[in-house]
């Protein structure tokens, strides 16, 4: 491992968050245990056609099966927080009804084995695996019950482990769960349908208002928020109709759902039709004071209308997905939204690297990884100097998990995983995590 010389950083808060993130369905495994229902994940990647290598997540990392050695793993990383999410169908197997206690003691254990270990649990209630339950009783989430059903899970779930939190996240990037399950078809449960999408982001937004009234109606302790992936926009060129479609892009993936949190209302033009199924009184739901919001940040995104596009510049590089490595957006963004909202603390809930690792003689050699972290860190410091108020930074992912409709073929972790043992490699970029983490400590 190359010295952290080379990893020059500057000081974060001494009360900054160092973590690691997960989500459910990705890590799990154990789909048919213990009283699970079966999610629109289990359905979407058991058809045909919809995941690279007809891969599913009935396995996964097993993590459901490894909990106290992967709790273990977590804490060797010397990280002091860590995001997971709750599969709903776990512990409500229907996603109304009946309650699964085996589930919900499960995330009680998540917890109380985080805290036993000094690690913050961050948890987020809804990482897109819908019980199959609701979808088929009245398609998910185009029913606006569906709202008041994630409400009350939301409030059970506030109620069990609100005390023992850190904080609790609503959603995990709506933005997926409308337009890739809703539109583009390729997220469960696969539609390709715009007006359902609307309707399925204002269903969505409309949960989120619910779940903090409920949540906080019954007492619950921990901050509440919600999570957004979000991009900044770069224009090809500077042709008005290049300029225009930036505009429109950021429109639709990063306003669409903050201005209704903040502004109670959604950006409006010409391209950009409204939801039909909005009811008077829906925007005061949605526009719930935040006690924090978490942005997962990955890329930017690059608007070319010309045929064939302008490609992007890609200078340091693409990711094993084919994302564009652009640091610099992460600070463009944090300060455009600081500048366009009033916005609470913010906390980066996602930011990661995937790469086609192998273990050779017991090691990870990552150094794309690397390098994404380093400078992804140092342009949130950039941020944070120019007064973005951000609290945390959660790698994704603790380790290799199921990328939905990559299957196991794209690897995130900062741990690598053998699906074949369920062995676990730490790779270089973990023992780099580990001692920046601890060189920002030592003071
Ligand atoms: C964001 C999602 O929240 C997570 O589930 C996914 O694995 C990563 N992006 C990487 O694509």
């Amino acid at each position: 491992m190359t010295s952290l010389e080379t990893f020059p950083l500057p000081r974060f808060p001494s009360d900054f968050r160092w973590g690691v993130a997960t989500s459910s369905y990705q890590i799990e495994g154990a789909a048919a245990q213990d009283g699970r229902g079966p999610s629109i994940w289990d359905t979407f990647s058991k058809t045909p056609g919809k995941v690279v290598n007809g891969d599913t997540g009935d396995v996964a990392c097993d993590h459901y099966n490894r909990l106290e050695s992967d709790l273990d793993m977590i804490q060797s990383l010397g990280v002091d927080s860590y995001r997971f999410s709750i599969a709903w169908s776990r512990v409500q197997p229907l996603g109304y009804g009946a309650w699964n206690t085996a589930g919900l003691d499960f995330y009680e254990r998540l917890v109380d084995g985080l805290l036993k270990r000094g690690i913050a649990p961050f948890a987020t209630l809804y990482h897109w695996d819908l019980p199959q339950g609701l979808q088929d009783l009245q398609q998910g989430w185009e029913a606006r019950d569906t709202a008041y059903r994630f409400a009350d899970y939301a409030e059970r779930m506030g109620r069990l482990l609100g005390d023992r939190v850190a904080s609790i996240a609503t959603h995990n990037e709506p933005w997926c769960t409308a337009t890739l399950g809703y539109d583009q078809g390729v997220f469960a449960p696969g539609k390709k349908d715009v007006p359902a999408m609307l309707r399925v982001s204002h269903n969505l937004l409309l949960s989120h208002g619910l779940a903090l009234q409920s949540m906080r109606a019954a007492g619950v302790k921990a901050p509440l928020g919600i999570v957004l992936n979000q991009s900044p926009t770069t224009a090809a060129t500077d042709s008005p109709a290049d300029q225009t479609r930036a505009q429109r892009e950021y429109d639709r993936f990063v306003r669409w759902y903050m201005d209704p949190i903040f502004n109670k209302a959604y950006p409006q033009g010409p391209e950009l039709a409204q939801p039909d199924n909005i009811e008077a009184g829906d925007f005061d739901i949605i526009a719930q004071p935040l006690d924090f919001l978490g942005i997962n940040y990955y890329t930017r995104i690059w608007a070319s209308t010309s045929t064939p596009p302008v490609p992007a510049p890609n200078q340091d590089g693409v990711s094993d997905m084919g994302w564009e490595n652009y640091a610099q957006g992460l600070s463009d963004l944090l300060q455009g939204i600081h500048r366009d909202y009033t916005l609470p603390p913010i906390y980066i809930t996602e930011n990661g690297f995937a790469e086609a690792d192998k273990v050779v003689d017991g090691r990870v050699n990552d150094p794309g990884r690397q390098a994404y972290m380093q400078t992804h860190l140092q342009a949130l410091h950039e941020a944070m100097d120019a007064g973005v108020d951000v609290r945390g930074f959660f790698y994704w992912s603790l380790m290799d998990n199921f990328e939905w409709a990559c299957g196991y073929d794209k690897r995130f972790g900062l741990v690598h995983v053998d699906y074949a043992t369920q062995q676990r490699t730490l790779k270089d970029s973990a023992l780099r995590y580990r001692a920046l983490i601890a060189s920002q400590r030592k003071r």
